[in-house]
């Protein structure tokens, strides 16, 4: 096991994005392929995690042993799939792009275009990260904090704001980080005060980084 340090803990990764429906062939969506959350759940796996994925709709997936993908749809099957498995969690990392807002009503039948203008009422969908903070008995919280300024000052309030013990924090600003790159640069931030910027380097690297730092989070 000291190759190994996760066994016998299990670990739950959200990935992807979330689609929220319009009407029965229209949805709401963002650019997140579900690489970097599903690199995690593998480096998760490799350092002996039981590893369930809850991994919104992309083309992307996971073909590691250790890891059982459950796939979902919309924030709220998301939420409904991750709270179901909280209590026998030991760590959840929320990869995850959830959508924020979805249709307050979903037409049952197309819509009919005519309108010059058409307006769809929105709603918050819920921060699944922020309810798992509220309700954390045990488990170790990582969450992610894409932000196009401020990000340094956006991701620390997050690390407080939702109980988390660290967060990773990438930029779009950055050449070669973020959507659909197989290259990330992100800086990792303690609840402990623990920073560490890395270089840009793979995403499966970035994760392993990030599993190192979850393993030392336990020993602290
Ligand atoms: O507040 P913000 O959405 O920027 O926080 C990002 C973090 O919260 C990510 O870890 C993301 O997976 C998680 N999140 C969530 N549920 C939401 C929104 C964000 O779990 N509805």
């Amino acid at each position: 096991t000291i190759d190994r340090p996760l066994t016998g803990k299990m670990a739950i990764v959200t990935a992807g994005p979330t689609i929220e429906h319009i009407d029965p062939v229209r949805y709401i969506t963002n650019h997140s392929s579900g690489k970097m959350g599903i690199a995690i759940a593998a480096a998760l796996a490799d350092a002996g995690a039981n590893v369930n994925l809850v991994l919104g709709p992309t083309s992307q997936v996971s073909n590691h042993p250790g890891v059982t993908t459950l796939p979902v749809q919309t924030a709220q099957e998301m939420f409904e799939k991750v709270t179901s498995l909280y209590s026998a969690a030991n760590l959840v990392v929320a990869a995850a792009a959830v959508a924020d807002y979805r249709p307050v009503n979903i037409a049952d039948k197309k819509i009919k275009k005519g309108q010059a203008q058409l307006h769809i009422d929105l709603e918050k969908t819920p921060d699944i990260l922020k309810y798992l903070g509220e309700h954390k008995v045990h488990q170790l919280l990582i969450g992610f904090s894409l932000e196009t300024d401020n990000e340094r000052e956006y991701a620390l309030k997050k690390l407080n704001d939702k109980h988390l013990d660290m967060i990773v924090m990438n930029s779009l600003a950055d050449a070669g980080a973020g959507f659909n790159y197989d290259t990330n640069k992100v800086t990792l931030f303690g609840k402990n005060g623990m920073e560490r910027s890395l270089p840009l380097k793979s995403k499966l690297e970035v994760a392993k980084d990030i599993v190192s730092a979850i393993i030392e989070l336990q020993h602290a």
